[in-house]
C-alpha cells in the first residue's frame, strides 16, 4: 500500500538556448552527428550570474504555487545535484533560505545523474516513516560550468536546468511510490568525474592550465554500462513488485542519450509512445532530466492520475537508479 505520493511538480529552465549550429561554431563537430550520436538539438544555457540555488528556488516556488501551500510548511529539501553554488554551505541551505523554509532540515545529495532517483527513494522513506508531512526534492544543475568548451565529445552533451517533485502522504491506497532499486558502482568512477577541486586535487594553477576543473567522460564505457544497467534495474523491479513491461504506462528515463533510452525500451519491449524523450530540446540537465521529463508528458496529456511510471537514471559513480510509482494527481 503506497504512503507516499507526489503531489505536486516544478521546473525550471534558463532562457537562453545554445543550438548544435552554434556549438558547431565553437568546437568541430555538426549538428547531423550530435542528433545521429545523441538526439540533442539544442539545449538551455544559463547567464554567468545564476547559479543551481536559483534555478532551484525558481523550480521550487513553481511547484509551492501549483500545491498551494507556503514554503514554511516544507520539512524537508534536498537538493540533488554535481554543481552546487559552492562546496559549502549545501545549495540546499541557500534554497531554504531564499524561500524561508523556516521549518526545513536539508541537505545535498551527490549522485550525478542518478541523484533525483536517489533523492525520491530519500524523501519516500522519510514521508513514510510518518515523521515528515512535506519533503521536496529538487535536481539542479548548471553543466555549463564544469564544461570544457573545447572538448567536443563533452561539451554537446549537457544543458542547464531544474525540476522538483513535493512527496506527502499519500492517503490513497491506490496511488504514490511503490518500490526502488538503487545501486552504486564505484569501479566505474574513472570513467566520469571531474578531477580536480576536492581533497584529492585541490584547485591550483597546474589543475586550472591541465582543464581539470571540467566533466571528463569515456564515452562508450558509460554508454555500455548504462545500456546494461538501466534494463536490467528496469525489469528486476517490475519483476520483484509483480508487474511486467506491459503494465508501464510512460516510462521516464534520465536523458544523456536517445541510443540508450530506446536501447532500454526495446529489451523491455516497450514502444516507443510508453517512452518520454525530450533531450532534443534540453539535452542532458544531470539531475534535472527526470522531472523536466514529467513535466513535459503531463503538459502533453500523456501522464494521468493512475498510470503507472517507471523512472530510470544511470549516471557517474556509477550510480543508477529505477522507481516505481502510480501517478497520484
Ligand atoms: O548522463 C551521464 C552519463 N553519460 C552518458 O550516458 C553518456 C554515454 N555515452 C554516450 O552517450 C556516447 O558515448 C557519446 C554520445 C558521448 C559519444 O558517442 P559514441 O557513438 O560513443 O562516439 P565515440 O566516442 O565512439 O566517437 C566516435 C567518433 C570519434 O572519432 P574517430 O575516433 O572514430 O575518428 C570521435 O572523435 O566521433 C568523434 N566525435 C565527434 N565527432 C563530431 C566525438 N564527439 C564528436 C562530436 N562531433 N561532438
Amino acid at each position: 500500500m503506497p504512503t507516499a505520493k507526489i503531489s505536486a511538480l516544478g521546473c525550471y529552465v534558463p532562457p537562453g538556448v545554445l543550438t548544435n549550429h552554434d556549438l558547431s561554431r565553437m568546437v568541430e563537430t555538426n549538428d547531423e552527428w550530435i542528433v545521429e550520436r545523441t538526439g540533442i538539438r539544442e539545449r538551455h544555457i544559463a547567464d554567468e550570474k545564476v547559479a543551481t540555488s536559483d534555478m532551484a528556488v525558481m523550480a521550487a516556488k513553481q511547484l509551492l504555487s501549483a500545491r498551494g501551500i507556503e514554503a514554511a510548511e516544507l520539512d524537508a529539501i534536498i537538493v540533488c545535484t554535481v554543481t552546487p553554488d559552492m562546496l559549502f554551505p549545501s545549495t540546499a541551505c541557500l534554497v531554504q533560505d531564499q524561500l524561508g523554509a523556516s521549518r526545513a532540515w536539508g541537505f545535498d545529495l551527490v549522485a550525478a545523474c542518478s541523484g533525483f532517483l536517489y533523492g525520491l527513494t530519500v524523501a519516500a522513506h522519510l514521508v513514510s516513516a510518518g515523521t515528515h508531512r512535506n519533503v521536496l526534492v529538487i535536481g539542479a544543475d548548471t553543466m555549463s560550468r564544469i564544461l570544457d568548451y573545447t572538448d567536443r565529445s563533452t561539451c554537446i552533451l549537457f544543458g542547464d536546468g531544474a525540476g522538483a517533485f513535493l512527496i506527502e502522504p499519500s492517503e490513497d491506497s491506490s496511488a504514490g511510490f511503490l518500490g526502488h532499486l538503487n545501486e552504486i558502482d564505484g569501479s566505474g568512477a574513472p570513467f566520469l568525474q571531474m578531477p580536480a577541486g576536492g581533497s584529492r586535487m585541490p584547485a591550483s594553477e597546474d589543475t586550472v592550465a591541465q582543464r581539470l576543473h571540467y566533466v571528463k567522460q569515456e564515452g562508450q564505457q558509460v554508454f555500455k554500462f548504462a545500456v546494461r544497467k538501466m534494463y536490467e534495474l528496469c525489469d528486476s523491479l517490475l519483476q520483484q513488485k509483480g508487474f511486467s513491461a506491459s503494465d508501464v504506462k510512460l516510462l521516464i528515463p534520465h536523458q544523456a542519450n536517445r541510443r540508450i533510452i530506446m536501447a532500454t525500451a526495446e529489451r523491455l519491449g516497450l514502444p516507443e509512445e510508453k517512452v518520454v524523450i525530450n533531450l532534443d530540446k534540453y539535452g542532458n540537465t544531470t539531475a534535472a532530466t527526470i522531472p523536466l521529463a514529467t513535466r513535459d508528458a503531463l503538459e502533453d496529456g500523456r501522464l494521468k492520475k493512475g498510470d503507472l511510471v517507471l523512472f530510470a537514471a544511470v549516471g557517474a559513480g556509477y550510480t543508477a537508479g529505477v522507481s516505481l510509482w502510480r501517478w497520484a494527481y
